[in-house]
């Protein structure tokens, strides 16, 4: 079996990313999909994250006879078939039961990249095995250096080979919505959280053999009272100590590439590269930490002119198609990562539900590189 099987009748019955995100709506609890969605304040920046793609617009060159559009690319001397990875998602056991075992051995299969986060709830040793030569691991990085270096000695002895260093989470942020809709870590049994579960039998089936889902590869280091909400976790024992020092010791200690991620001010990018971060990851945290910020597709081009090709661009926040992605190449990004979207596709269809969404955002890329008369990321990124 595979997912070609499949393909013609996902495609007919689910042809865009909100088609699989109305059904994994249905798919899983109130709470879950509240935290999957949730931007911060007025969540003004999720919007602002779709429309600003809008602003960009290309002019189309025509009678270029038979044009077949070459999406494959290089990065950090790996070649992909796409330029297109799996952002880090915490608490994803949260939204989907075991997701990060789906999406892991979805890009092994794809040979995508698939970022593990820090407050994932499946170790680097569990998921190592199945993502293959595909691993990046996400460092929310720790007050403890200690704690820092025993993360990357697991990370790396689980065979992830490039660090990504979130920068974008100085404090928790407020998550109001996440707060209306009852969440609290560990999952409370509230009567509200119990019919939730009733209603999703499938997901609180698998929620209930696995566990209720926990912070698998930072419990062991942190008191069990210390876990409540996730974003708290994040703000209160991983974040608010990141300094470009910092930066310089983990890219001493990490033997491989290391990525800053979240990254919006040109002048971030240039202290990243000067401390010697090997990619800058461009980025609003899906909207989810300062509301008051600009899209990432609106501060691309300028960090582009700064980064002068030193090292690669990777980008993310708001990416729904393969239209969203092109834009984003034109405007100077090596390679284009989404969280929510293969969230969407694994509690929407399972194991082949990664699968859809590249194929999904890869038949849309090529759709679009065509009507605009480019074949390769190359033409398309020498039209700027
Ligand atoms: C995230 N993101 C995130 N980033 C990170 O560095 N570590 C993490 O643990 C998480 N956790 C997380 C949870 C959830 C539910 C979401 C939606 C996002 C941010 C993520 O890596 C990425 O930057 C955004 O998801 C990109 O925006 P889109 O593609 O979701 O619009
Ligand atoms: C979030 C944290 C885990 O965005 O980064 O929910």
């Amino acid at each position: 079996m595979s997912y070609k099987k499949y393909q013609t009748k996902y495609s007919n019955q689910f042809p865009a990313i909100e088609d699989l995100a109305k059904e994994a709506k249905k798919r899983m609890p109130h709470v879950s999909w509240e935290y999957l969605e949730s931007g911060t304040g007025d969540e003004a920046l999720l919007e602002r994250n779709r429309l600003a793609f809008q602003n960009i617009q290309f002019t189309p060159r025509f009678c270029n006879g038979h044009l077949e559009a070459a999406i494959n690319t290089v990065l950090f001397d790996k070649h992909y078939p796409c330029p297109i990875g799996i952002a880090p998602v915490g608490l994803t056991g949260l939204i989907w039961p075991e997701a990060e075992l789906v999406l892991a051995r979805a890009s092994n299969r794809l040979q995508i990249p698939f970022c593990l986060s820090t407050v994932a709830t499946e170790t680097p040793e569990r998921v190592g095995p199945l993502v293959g030569q595909q691993g990046w691991f996400q460092l929310y990085p720790p007050k403890s250096l200690d704690l820092a270096f025993a993360l990357l000695d697991r990370a790396k002895q689980s065979g992830f080979h490039t660090l990504v260093v979130t920068a974008d989470v100085p404090m928790a942020s407020r998550r109001e919505r996440t707060k209306r809709a009852g969440m609290r870590m560990p999952p409370k049994l509230t009567p509200g959280l119990i019919w939730d579960g009733i209603k999703h039998p499938f997901w609180t089936y698998h929620t209930l053999r696995r566990g209720l889902p926990r912070l698998r590869t930072v419990q062991d280091y942190a008191q069990q009272t210390d876990f409540k909400f996730v974003s708290g976790f994040v703000g209160n024992r991983l974040g608010g100590t990141l300094d470009w020092d910092y930066c310089k010791v983990l890219k001493a200690y990490w033997d491989g590439p290391v990525v800053i991620k979240g990254i919006l001010h040109p002048k971030d990018a240039d202290k990243a590269i000067e401390v010697g971060m090997d990619g800058i990851w461009i980025s609003n945290h899906g909207g989810r930490q300062f509301n008051g910020a600009p899209a990432s597709i609106e501060v691309l081009s300028d960090i582009s002119s700064i980064v002068a090709k030193q090292v690669p661009i990777v980008f993310d926040s708001g990416v729904r198609t393969g239209l969203d992605i092109m834009r984003a190449l034109y405007l100077g990004a090596d390679f284009v990562m989404l969280g929510r979207p293969f969230l969407y596709g694994v509690t929407a269809l399972g194991r082949y539900g990664p699968d859809h969404v590249i194929h999904i955002l890869s038949d849309d890329l090529k759709n679009n590189m065509v009507q605009l008369g480019v074949s390769s990321i190359e033409a398309l990124k020498s039209l700027s």
